[in-house]
């Protein structure tokens, strides 16, 4: 393996897997493959976005030729629309006509998009075929692991899916050279969040290399994806099916969803709505008693980053509200939230009254404090 990469496991009995990051891995996946005994005979098949394409498709399909295997080339429209199940249903045709079969491999190499579309192919192409993650966005250290893969309908996000976990997640660093700025920080906002629900030391160790962070320093950002990817597979491998424990990876994502609804999917990236949400649940935290510095601090990580802290004007408050009492978090006319207790530590909470949310959502528009 190249110079400098790391590896970890998500350990989930016979059903475990590992995370390679590093640079110059996308050469090394023909080998991977090889390492893991998948079938020449059976094509594979690669699912890109329009963006990435160009940029990287051809890398891994060389280096899979490379090691005898069969490649079939799949593009989608690049951008959330994409996660539908008109897409999926291309996508289905396209591997009939590969001549995909029970042992073929889908390769997902995109961000979040690709890996969520891609994997549910996986989940059900033939009732489940082996699946493979290249994410190349930051913002996809998070849901390339953990076996979360949807489609959207158009009433719904992620509403039709499955948990699939990937056979490995090849994290090549290199890739993310080409991301536009404000992709890469709502990226780091998800890396912030593991280190706000889990850890401190890295909450403060993010806080100390943001510059190195945004300017994507190899070292800097494979040690963050490392230990951001280290948090969802530790909390991935104790509740996988998210019966209690993996709820705790929604810290911010009550407010940032409904904020990403009101706004239109796209106006607020994924990742600057839940810096919103997470400056939010930080606030309400300070109402069930515990420190107010906590939400200080919150903010002024997210600032640091060159993340939004504020809600924007387009989103009413009433808009906002009625969108999250839609939200899958809402039982019994109380609101489930994830709270932070410390930097580095949270509850679920599902005594939080609508009220306070109001007032909360209230209070963190442009030119309030
Ligand atoms: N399954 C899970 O557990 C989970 C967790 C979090 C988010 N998600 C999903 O992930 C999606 C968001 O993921 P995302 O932020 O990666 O979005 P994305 O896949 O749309 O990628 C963001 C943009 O960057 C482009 N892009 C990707 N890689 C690039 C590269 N290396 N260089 C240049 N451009 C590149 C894409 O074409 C797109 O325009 C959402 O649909 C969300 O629901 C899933
Ligand atoms: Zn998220």
């Amino acid at each position: 393996m190249s110079g400098g990469a790391r590896e970890l496991t998500v350990d989930l009995g016979e059903r475990s897997y590992p995370i390679y990051i590093g640079t110059g891995l996308l050469a090394e996946l023909g080998r991977k493959f090889t390492d893991r005994g998948f079938s020449v005979k059976s094509p594979v098949m690669l699912v890109t976005d329009s963006a990435v394409e160009g940029l990287y498709a051809s890398k891994a399909e060389e280096s899979l030729r490379a090691s005898g295997y069969t490649v079939t080339r799949a593009v989608v429209p690049s951008g959330e629309a994409s996660k539908s199940l008109e897409r999926l249903d291309v996508l289905v045709e396209e591997a009939l006509k590969a001549g995909l079969d029970r042992k073929s491999v889908v390769i997902a190499l995109g961000g979040g998009v690709v890996g969520d579309l891609a994997g549910f192919l996986a989940a059900s192409f033939m009732r489940g075929v082996k699946f493979v993650q290249i994410p190349t966005t930051i913002l996809a250290h998070d849901s390339s692991v953990g076996g979360k893969v949807a489609v959207n309908h158009r009433l719904a996000k992620n509403i039709i899916g499955a948990f699939h976990q990937p056979e490995f997640v090849l994290y090549d660093l290199d890739t993310l050279a080409s991301l536009p700025l404000r992709e890469v920080r709502a990226g780091l906002s998800e890396v912030v969040k593991h280190g706000l629900i889990w850890e401190e030391a890295f909450v403060d160790w993010c806080e100390e290399n943001a510059e190195q962070l945004l300017s994507l320093a190899p070292d800097a950002l494979g040690y963050a994806l490392y230990e951001g990817c280290k948090v969802k597979s530790i909390v991935v491998s104790r509740d996988e099916k998210e019966n209690d424990l993996r709820a705790i990876l929604n810290l911010g994502h009550t407010i940032g969803h409904a904020l990403e609804a009101v706004a239109g999917y796209g106006e607020l990236l994924h990742g600057e709505a839940i810096a919103i949400g997470m400056v939010g649940s930080a606030r309400l935290a300070a109402r069930f008693g515990y420190s107010p510095d906590i939400a200080e601090r919150t903010e002024r990580i997210f600032r640091k980053f060159g993340l939004p802290v504020r809600i924007p004007d387009s989103c009413a408050t009433e808009n906002v509200m009625s969108a999250m009492l839609h939200d899958k978090k809402f039982t019994e006319g109380k609101m489930v939230f994830v709270v932070p207790t410390a930097i580095g530590s949270v509850e679920i909470r599902s005594d939080v009254s609508s009220e306070w949310v109001k007032e909360i959502v209230d209070g963190l528009r442009e030119g309030k404090s």
